[in-house]
This record gives structure tokens, C-alpha cells and sequence, in this order.
């Protein structure tokens, strides 16, 4: 829901002046100074708007503001510029009212910014889309490119406008922008060839000088120093805050914007050129021959760089500086002009041409701006126009703007009386005639047809004979000697005769907003406004076009003997439109107020602000729009604001609101003089009334607010109750339901207990039952199954028997069968079947014996044992048979792949078996072990190569063996190298040859059948080698030594097979002593090693482990 608020919400002073209590001319400025203070630059006076310029940016023209304010109603929020321009907006598209803001007050109040931010405003919340977008980019950029034409800075503001301008804004039905109209009314031209102190020239010429690029002012034969340039003060060229080089691009971009073509702009520039060249032409005296005074331009350069620009022949523009040419009827009269008078010429000329150029300008604006539609338009009109001016020197610009502030004024005073009487007429109430300052009378002194001070002067300046500004004062104390406003010091009116004050060359006007000085001096010249003809034709003469079309008096087919219209005249005439054209329109008021002097923020000088409200007549305003009634208000607003200070309002009133009003009126006893009811709205006489129904509304909201409060309270209290009531019955509901589940779980505990002992109870005295039944039961059974088995018995006996009987008839009488079957049949059977039959048999199983062998045959493996199980008996010797074969078969293949040292390595093993097997037990250890022969590598190893250089023959073993000491049995290492003749003893660290034997001396080698590696190699007796007796030796090796030793004994032709003796004792002949060497088993306790003790001389006994 929208929250309505008021103005009255929040007030700093009071937002509306109307309601300034007491109203007095120190409260009006207190109240302003209050809200300047508190940044509130925007205060009412009814509808209208007193804007004080703050001097600084405030943050209250956010797109958050102009939202804020979007139809809103005026008086809903804190005053505001946007107040006022959504008012109008809405009146002009809702109620189809053309709508005026008009916006006044002084230079540097904020004329200028204000439009702007009304425009902005409008643009901001009318429709959108490409077009109007478009439109609304073009009229807010017709203010840069008129603004850098047209302000200059001045003492009072750095940003003046030099121009008055009225814009019409044109909008549809549905309130989109179309188009705009800009009228502008007389530019300060004289700014253009002199400038106050502390002044400076139009913005335009300081922006082209400081911003257009080199080329630019090359082509436009400028030079960027300001020095240069007669026309430009120096003192103040430079503004601070203003950067002139970027505001010459955005005016160009503005220009761009607006539709100005490329070369239009160039022409533009070109003339800009052209006037600040002409200020530096100069002229010197000639005196000729005649004795007259004659002028000379100075310097060439400037005059010909400008002609050149222009497109002008320079000796024409030459000539017009030096003659004079007047023409009547039908006779030319040409005269020389002196150099004071060239200099007036130029001078004359250089405002014209800018005044002209600035005139173009609007002009060209308004072609692009003008609505393209010809369909009815709604208007908008907002008005800057220059503020009162009240200098010291005051002269002929000041009379002119000053005459327009009067008649806004006038105007100003009659809309709002109307307004406010139309308003009475609207609402049904009786109006009362208002007192108030009329300055109509002013308006008529200045501006009366026939002694008007304008029409005076236009007298003056068309009388001919000698017209001076003297002569024109002198009319005027003549003819407005006796008007209350106006004084001299030598006109009629004696109450003035004595006022020393009063300079002679002056006359004073006491305007409405004050009394005003005029200095006379200029004001016929300026009033005439002469541009010799000399001058406009040369122009004319331009081969330029712009020029040639802003003097198209100097066109001399359309020579036009008849005097233009004087200055003032013409600012009548456009005055006079202007009235017409506001009056016929629904005004909105901008006051525009400076808060001081020095452009600072923060700062509010009392005497300053003071004057301006004297001067913009705000009091008066203040008292117009509270001479009937201060203050009104719509039924329905004013009903929803003040119900609750009455309990039949309060808080609901059904009937309609202005009944409601009433009755709240007379509970409330407010005096009927002071409040009138409308139509639509209530009027209340006095401020005092409204704020004591203010007051009240404010008490009220209080209590309002305490009951608010209370209730809101109560509620909360109530409800947080309610909740702990709730949750206390939610806690008790589960402490019960624990309670009870707790009970219920005990009650069922204990129930289980006295059940399961029931129950058990029970299904003992059942199963005792059962068992008992059971017991019979089983005892009937085993009766029964007795009887049973005994009566079956029975019957299988006696069934058997039978059976016996049946069989034994079946057999006998089978038997009987065959035996007459055979004696019948056995002859056939002996003779040819019997034969047949038997051979057919034999030969299927025979053949069914081979095929099974087939696909049964074992692998080729030699050791492959098995060997397929025959089918019959009377196979038993066939199987056998070609077991055998296919095993020697398989044994043959097997040998046919091996390769002749295979081949050895296998014979020797054989030769092995052949020896050993079954009758040594270290032989089986020795079958996988492969018979290496060159266990030292002898040849390879360096260490043994003496020892192999000792031996000439092939080594066909070399192992380290231990050689038996015969005196305490002991060992000691030694090499043992085998060669083909004979066996070598070596000691195995040096090794040195300790015996070499020849294998021929060897007659037998002795071993034991047990796992010891003991053989004692036994010397033939008488031979060289016997002499030290023989060796018994040791070795893991044994089996592959006495192998070898066996085959070179079998394939050596010279000598017999070496005999091995396999025993467990054994004689061996030690030099002279035969010892016997006996081998016993031990236990394998007493070690794993095989021992050797000497016993006695004649006995060694090795002990050798059993295996576990
Ligand atoms: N509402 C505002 N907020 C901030 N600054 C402002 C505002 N109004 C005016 N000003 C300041 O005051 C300066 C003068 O304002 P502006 O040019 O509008 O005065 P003016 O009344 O148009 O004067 P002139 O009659 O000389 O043209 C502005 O340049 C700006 O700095
Ligand atoms: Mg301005």
C-alpha cells in the first residue's frame, strides 16, 4: 500500500510560505534561512516555486527523485523543482492545458539551471522509443550551442545568459515530446566589442580559440593567443571551473546533435572569425583637401585576412569604413567618416553580424527542433528570461530588461489573482476583493503608445534635426513630470525638485521591485541601432552565404528608404507577443533567489536575499494567495489526515468525505469564519487553524501511537502466551506419553514375566502330558511293530519257500529245456558255429584292444610309468609284450636326439648306476645332480694356473677333496685333478703338486654303502706310487670321481677295469700297516657330519649318520 504523505510531514520552517505564521517580512527571510541551512533549497508559496541557488551540487536530482516524484501530487512531498515540473506535465497531458514555467530573478539565481532541470525533468518521465528519443537529445542540446552563443561571464555569474529565451516544447496527446520553438529576445550585443571590468566576451570565441585544432584556426586564420584580439578582455579570460577547449567539442557535438550540417558549422566558425578580426582593424586620421577629417584603415592584414574569410572584396568593405552613404528619394549623398565614426561603423557592424548570427542560429535550431506532425500540439512553454537589474550604471539594456521583469510581473500578478479567483468560482465560495500592488501603471509609463517613455524615444530618434540622449531627457521631464514613478532631476514634479541625489544626465523609475537609476547616455544610439547601408551592402556583397543571408537589407534591388524598426520597438513588439502568448497558457512560477554575492555555498547574506523578495514581490505573492484563504485542501486528503482527532471519523468514515470534514470540523469547534467549503475542497482562512489542527494531529498521533503501541504489546504478550501455552501442552502431552510408555513397558515387562512362567508352567505339564502319550504310543507301536514283524516274518518265510519251490521248478524245468535244446542242437554247433563264433570274437576284442591302445598310448617320456590297464586276462602276455617294445622304442627316440657330449654326460651316469645303484646309499643324491667334472675351472681361474700348466693332459676333474690323515683320521683339504693318465694331489692354497699318480698304478677304490663321501684309492703293490701307501679320501663328489676313474679304466687299453669294492669295511694299506676302515651308523644326534677316529693302529672307524 502507498504510504501518503504531505508536505506538513517533516517541515524544516514551513514548506509553504502561506503558512507562515506570523507573516512578516523577518519571518518570510528566517524561514528561508532555516531551510538554506538545512540544504532545502526549494520552498512554496502555493503553487509557486522559490528556488535559492545552493551554489554546490545537491543530491536531489537522482533518477531516485525524479521517481520519487513522478505523479505524485505537489503538495504530497517536500517542495521541489520536479514537483512543479510533474504537475505541469501531467496538467498538460491529462487536462490538455498548455502549460507556462516562467522562471525569473536575478543574474546568477539559477534561471538557467532551473529550465534545464525542468527539462531534464520532462524528458525524463514523458515516453520513450527511437524517435522521441531523438527529439528530446535535440532539445536538451540546443542549450549548449545557445548557451556558448549566447552567456558570457559575468561579475555576478560565471555562466550568464546575455539572452532572453522562451522555449515552447511541443507535445502529443499521449505527452511525447514532438518538437520544440525557441524565441529569444535582444542578446547583450555591446558585450561584443567591450566588456564590463572583471567580464569577458561570449563564451563561443574563448571556446574556438582554446579548442579548435591547429588546422581549424589555420583555415580560419586565427591565432589561439587572446591577446591577439582586440575584442577579448584579458582580465578574466580564464573562468575557473570552466574548460573552455571541452565545451568548444561538446558545442560542436551539440551542433552535430541539433542537425547542423558540416559546412554550416564552417560558416558559423567563419563568422565567429570575422568579428574578432574586425575588433583589430584600426583607422587613422587623413585630413584631406577640403579641411574634412578623414578615416584610413591601419594595418591591411586584418581587414584583408577577414574579406578573405568572408568572401568580401576588400576595397568595398574598405570604402564603407571611410564614406557614408544617405540616400532620400531620389538623391545619394555620400560622406567621409572621421576615425571615431569608422571606428563606430565597425563596431556597429561587429554586433550586428554576431547579434545576427545568434538570431540565425535560433533560427536554424527551430528548423531541426520543430515538430514534424501538423497535428494539434500541447505546449509547454519554459521561460529564462534576465532577472530585474539594478546596477550602478544602469542604461539602455537595463531599461529594457527591467520593463520586461515589470510586465512578468503584471502578468505574474494577474494569473494568480485569476487563478486564485477562478479557483473561488470553481469551489462555490464568495470572493473577496483582494488588495495588492497593481504595477500596471508602471508597465503604461514605460510602454503607452503615445507618452510612453519607449514611444518617446522612437519619437526622438525619427524627429529630424539634431537628437541627443540630452534632448530625449529633456522630453521626458516634459511629458512625465507628473507620473508618481517617475522622477528627474529637473522635471515638474516639485516633490523631487529638491532630491540632490539625482545626477542630471539620469531619470529614475520606481519599479515594483524598486527604484532604478537610468543613465540617458546611449540610449538613443542604441535605441536606433544604425548600421550604416554602406556597411550591410558590402556584406551583402559577401561571396559567403550565410552572410549574404543575415544582411538582406544590403540587397540593393530591395532598397528600403524606410527606417528599420528601432530597438525598442522591436522588444516591445516581442514582449507584447510574449504576454500574449503566457497569458494564454497555464502558468507555473520559478523564483529564482541569490543567497549572496560571492558564487559560495553555505553563505546567506539577509540583505541580498531580502532585496530579491522585495524585488520578486513575494510578499505580495504570500498575501494574495492568503488574502481569501491561506490554505486549502481536497475533502478526501484533508478528511484521511485529520480523522483520527474525531471519534465519528475515526478510524473509518462511511458517508462521503466532505460531510465527514464537516462533522470534524464542528467536533474539533472550529469557529465557522475561518473555514469555507468548497466544492471539491476545504479552505481554511488562517495558518493558525491549520497548525492547531496540526498540533492536535500530532498529540493524537502520540496517543495513537501509545495505543498502537499498547495493542501491539498486548498482542505480543498475548501471543508469546498463547505460544507457551501451546508449547507447555506440547511438553506435557510428551512427558505423559513418556510416563505412560514407561508404565505401560513395566506393566508389560512384568506381564511377559508372570506369562512366561504360566506358559512354561503349562508347556511342562503339556510335554509331561505328551511324553506320557508319546511312551504309550511308542510302546503300542513297539508291540504292534513286534506282532508285525513277527507275522511278516512269517509270511516272508512261507513266501520264500514258495518262491524257493517256483524257482527250483523254473530251473529244473529250464534246465531240462536246455539239455533237450543242446542234444538237439549241439551237432551244428561242434561242426561249424561253435568255431566262428569264437574266432569272430577273439578277433573284435583283439581289434577293439589295439584301437583302445591307440587312443590311450602314454607319453614319450622314458620314465613315464604308466601304461594302459589290459581288458582281459588272456591279453595278460601280449600286454607285456608291447609294454616292453613301445618302451624301448620310446627309449630309442629319446636317445636318437642327443648330441655326443649328452650322450657322455648320460653314459656316464648310466656307468654310475651301473655301479652304484642299489648298492651305495649316497647314489640316489646323486642321480640329479649333473656331473660338472671342472668344478675350479681350472683353466679360467688365474689362481690355479701354475697348477694347470703342471698338468699337460685335458683336466677332467679338479674338486677339492679331504685327504685322510691315517694318524688321527682328520682331513685336509686338497685339489684332486683328474686327467686322462693320471690323478693329481694339490694343496689347495698354493697349489702345489703333492702326488701325481698314474692312473695304471691304480688298481681298486673302495667305499662304503653308506651316504659318506669316504673312498680310499688303492695303489698297485710294487709300483713307484705305493711307496707312501694309498689314499683315502673324501669327497660330496664321489660318485662322479670313482665314475670317471671306472671309464678311463674301461676305455684304456693298457691297463684292467678298475675294481670297486662296495663294503663297510675295508683294508687300506698305509706305508707298511694295513688299517681297516670301518663305517657304523650313528644317530643323528650326535651330529649331521660325517666323522673319522683313529681307533687303535689298526682300526678307523667312520661314523656316518643315519638319515632321519
Ligand atoms: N539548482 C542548482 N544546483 C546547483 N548549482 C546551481 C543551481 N542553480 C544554479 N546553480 C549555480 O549557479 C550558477 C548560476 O546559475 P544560472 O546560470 O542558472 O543563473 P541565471 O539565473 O540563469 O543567471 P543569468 O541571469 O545571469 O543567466 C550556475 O552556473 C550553477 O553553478
Ligand atoms: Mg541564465
Amino acid at each position: 500500500m502507498e504510504v501518503k504523505t504531505s508536505l506538513l510531514d517533516n517541515m524544516i520552517g514551513v514548506g509553504d510560505m502561506v503558512l507562515l505564521e506570523p507573516l512578516s517580512e523577518d519571518s518570510f527571510l528566517d524561514n528561508l534561512k532555516k531551510r538554506f541551512d538545512h540544504s532545502e533549497i526549494y520552498t512554496y508559496i502555493g503553487s509557486v516555486v522559490i528556488s535559492m541557488n545552493p551554489y554546490r551540487s545537491l543530491p536531489i536530482y537522482t533518477p531516485e527523485k525524479v521517481e520519487e516524484y513522478r505523479n505524485r501530487n505537489f503538495y504530497e512531498l517536500s517542495p521541489h523543482i520536479y514537483a512543479l515540473a510533474d504537475e505541469a506535465y501531467r496538467s498538460l497531458r491529462d487536462q490538455d492545458k498548455d502549460q507556462c514555467i516562467l522562471i525569473t530573478g536575478e543574474s546568477g539565481a539559477g534561471k538557467t539551471e532551473a529550465s534545464k532541470l525542468v527539462m531534464s525533468y520532462v524528458a525524463a518521465v514523458c515516453g520513450k522509443g527511437h524517435e522521441v528519443n531523438k527529439v528530446k537529445e535535440q532539445l536538451l542540446q540546443s542549450n549548449p550551442v545557445l548557451e556558448a552563443f549566447g552567456n558570457a561571464k559575468t561579475v555576478r555569474n560565471d555562466n550568464s545568459s546575455r539572452f532572453g529565451k522562451y522555449m515552447d516544447i511541443e507535445f502529443d496527446f499521449k505527452g511525447d515530446p514532438l518538437g520544440g520553438v525557441i524565441s529569444n529576445y535582444l542578446l547583450e550585443k555591446s558585450r561584443v566589442v567591450k566588456q564590463p571590468r572583471g567580464e569577458r566576451n561570449f563564451h563561443v570565441f574563448y571556446q574556438l580559440l582554446s579548442g579548435a585544432s591547429d588546422d581549424t584556426l589555420r583555415k580560419l586564420k586565427l591565432d589561439r593567443d587572446f591577446s591577439k584580439y582586440n575584442y577579448l578582455s584579458l582580465d578574466s579570460a580564464a573562468v575557473n571551473g570552466l574548460d573552455d577547449a571541452a565545451n568548444f567539442r561538446t558545442v560542436r557535438n551539440a551542433m552535430q546533435i541539433v542537425g547542423f550540417m558540416e559546412d554550416e558549422v564552417q560558416s558559423v566558425l567563419e563568422l565567429v572569425a570575422a568579428v574578432l578580426k574586425l575588433g583589430n582593424i584600426e583607422f587613422k586620421p587623413e585630413s584631406r583637401c577640403n579641411g574634412t577629417d578623414e578615416s584610413r584603415v591601419k594595418d591591411k592584414n586584418d581587414l584583408k585576412e577577414m574579406c578573405e574569410l568572408l568572401g568580401i572584396e576588400q576595397s568595398v568593405l574598405e570604402r564603407a569604413f571611410s564614406y557614408r552613404t544617405v540616400e532620400a528619394k531620389m538623391e545619394k549623398v555620400s560622406t567621409t567618416l572621421n576615425v571615431a565614426q569608422a571606428y563606430y561603423a565597425r563596431d556597429a557592424l561587429a554586433k550586428n553580424l554576431y547579434s545576427r548570427l545568434f538570431s540565425w542560429l535560433v533560427t536554424r535550431i527551430n528548423e531541426s527542433i520543430q515538430a514534424q506532425t501538423k497535428a494539434r500540439h500541447k505546449v509547454m512553454g519554459v521561460l529564462d528570461i534576465y532577472g530585474f537589474e539594478i546596477f550602478e550604471d544602469n542604461s539602455f539594456e537595463q531599461f529594457i530588461i527591467n520593463y520586461c521583469n515589470e510586465k512578468l510581473q503584471q502578468i505574474f500578478i494577474e494569473l494568480t489573482l485569476r487563478e486564485e479567483q477562478e479557483e473561488y468560482v470553481r469551489e462555490g465560495i464568495e470572493w473577496t476583493n483582494i488588495e495588492y500592488f497593481n504595477n500596471a501603471i508602471i508597465c503604461d509609463l514605460i510602454e503607452n503608445n503615445q507618452n510612453g517613455i519607449l514611444a518617446m524615444l522612437d519619437e526622438e530618434c525619427l524627429r529630424p534635426g539634431t537628437v541627443t540622449d540630452e534632448t530625449f531627457l529633456d522630453k521626458l521631464n516634459t511629458i512625465c513630470a507628473d507620473h508618481q514613478h517617475f522622477e528627474s532631476r529637473l522635471n515638474k514634479n516639485s516633490k523631487f525638485l529638491n532630491d540632490h541625489s539625482l545626477p542630471h544626465n539620469c531619470f529614475r523609475i520606481q519599479h515594483y521591485a524598486g527604484k532604478v537609476l537610468y543613465r540617458v547616455e546611449g540610449f538613443v544610439d542604441k535605441n536606433n541601432d544604425l548600421l550604416y547601408r554602406d556597411l550591410s551592402q558590402a556584406m551583402y556583397k559577401a561571396n559567403h552565404s550565410l552572410i549574404k543571408q543575415l544582411f538582406p537589407e544590403g540587397n540593393p534591388a530591395k532598397v528600403n528608404l524606410k527606417r528599420p524598426p528601432t530597438a525598442g520597438f522591436q522588444f516591445r513588439a516581442s514582449v507584447g507577443t510574449l504576454m500574449r502568448n503566457l497569458q494564454t497558457k497555464n502558468p507555473n512560477y520559478i523564483r529564482c533567489i541569490k543567497p549572496n554575492d560571492k558564487k559560495a555555498s553555505h553563505i546567506f547574506t539577509d540583505s541580498l536575499v531580502c532585496h530579491q523578495v522585495r524585488y520578486l514581490g513575494l510578499m505580495e505573492n504570500v498575501r494574495v494567495r492568503r488574502a481569501g484563504y491561506a490554505f486549502r485542501q481536497p475533502y478526501e486528503p484533508c478528511l484521511e489526515r485529520y480523522k483520527m482527532l474525531c471519534k465519528r471519523t475515526w478510524p473509518h468514515w462511511k458517508g462521503p468525505a466532505r460531510e465527514g470534514v464537516e462533522v470534524l470540523m464542528a467536533d474539533l469547534q472550529i469557529p465557522a469564519e475561518e473555514i469555507a467549503y468548497g466544492r471539491s475542497k476545504i479552505f481554511i482562512r488562517n495558518p493558525r487553524t491549520l497548525f492547531f489542527l496540526e498540533e492536535k494531529r500530532k498529540q493524537c498521533l502520540q496517543d495513537l501511537a501509545t495505543l498502537i503501541q499498547k495493542i501491539y504489546r498486548g498482542w505480543k504478550c498475548r501471543t508469546h502466551f498463547l505460544l507457551m501455552k501451546k508449547s507447555q501442552i506440547v511438553v506435557a502431552a510428551w512427558y505423559r506419553r513418556y510416563a505412560q510408555q514407561k508404565k505401560y513397558r513395566n506393566i508389560k515387562s512384568a506381564t511377559t514375566v508372570v506369562q512366561s512362567y504360566t506358559r512354561g508352567w503349562q508347556a511342562r505339564k503339556l510335554l509331561r502330558e505328551l511324553k506320557y502319550q508319546k511312551r504309550c504310543e511308542e510302546a503300542v507301536t513297539t508291540i504292534a511293530a513286534f506282532w508285525h514283524g513277527t507275522q511278516a516274518r512269517r509270511e516272508l518265510r512261507q513266501l520264500k519257500e514258495e518262491a524257493r519251490n517256483k524257482h527250483a521248478v523254473s530251473v529244473i524245468w529250464a534246465g531240462w529245456q536246455g539239455t533237450k535244446v543242446r542234444r538237439e542242437y549241439r551237432k551244428f554247433f561242434r561242426a561249424n558255429a561253435g568255431k566262428k563264433i569264437y574266432d569272430f570274437t577273439i578277433q573284435r576284442i583283439i581289434q577293439k584292444y589295439f584301437l583302445g591302445l591307440k587312443s590311450n598310448m602314454p607319453s614319450m617320456s622314458p620314465i613315464d610309468k604308466k601304461w594302459p590297464a589290459r581288458p582281459y586276462g588272456f591279453l595278460d602276455g601280449v600286454h607285456t609284450e608291447l609294454r616292453k617294445i613301445f618302451h624301448h622304442w620310446r627309449c630309442k627316440k629319446y636317445r636318437d636326439q642327443f648330441t655326443e657330449e649328452k650322450k657322455a654326460v648320460y653314459e656316464e651316469k648310466l656307468e654310475a648306476s651301473e655301479i652304484f645303484k642299489g648298492k651305495k646309499a649316497l647314489y640316489p643324491s646323486s642321480v640329479s645332480q649333473p656331473f660338472k667334472g671342472d668344478y675350479l675351472e681350472i683353466s679360467k681361474n688365474p689362481k690355479y694356473q701354475k697348477l694347470n700348466s703342471a698338468v699337460d693332459e685335458k683336466v677332467l676333474l679338479a674338486d677339492v677333496v679331504n685327504k685322510i690323515n691315517r694318524a688321527n683320521g682328520k682331513g685336509t683339504p686338497r685339489i684332486f685333478l683328474l686327467t686322462k693318465k693320471n690323478f693329481v694331489l694339490a694343496d689347495q692354497k698354493t697349489g702345489q703338486v703333492k702326488a701325481s699318480i698314474p692312473l695304471p698304478d691304480v688298481t681298486s677304490v673302495s667305499v662304503s654303502t653308506q651316504k659318506d663321501g669316504f673312498f680310499a684309492l688303492k695303489l698297485k703293490e710294487g709300483s713307484a706310487s705305493a711307496v707312501k701307501g694309498d689314499f683315502l679320501l673324501s669327497s660330496e663328489h664321489l660318485i662322479e670321481i670313482i665314475t670317471k676313474l671306472h671309464r678311463i679304466g674301461a676305455t684304456a687299453a693298457d691297463r684292467e677295469k678298475l675294481k670297486v669294492d662296495i663294503s663297510d669295511e675295508f683294508l687300506v694299506q698305509f706305508k707298511q700297516d694295513k688299517v681297516c676302515v670301518k663305517f657304523i651308523q650313528s644317530s643323528p644326534k650326535n651330529g649331521n657330519s660325517v666323522s673319522c677316529k683313529r681307533k687303535n693302529n689298526r682300526l678307523l672307524e667312520v661314523s656316518v649318520p643315519t638319515s632321519p
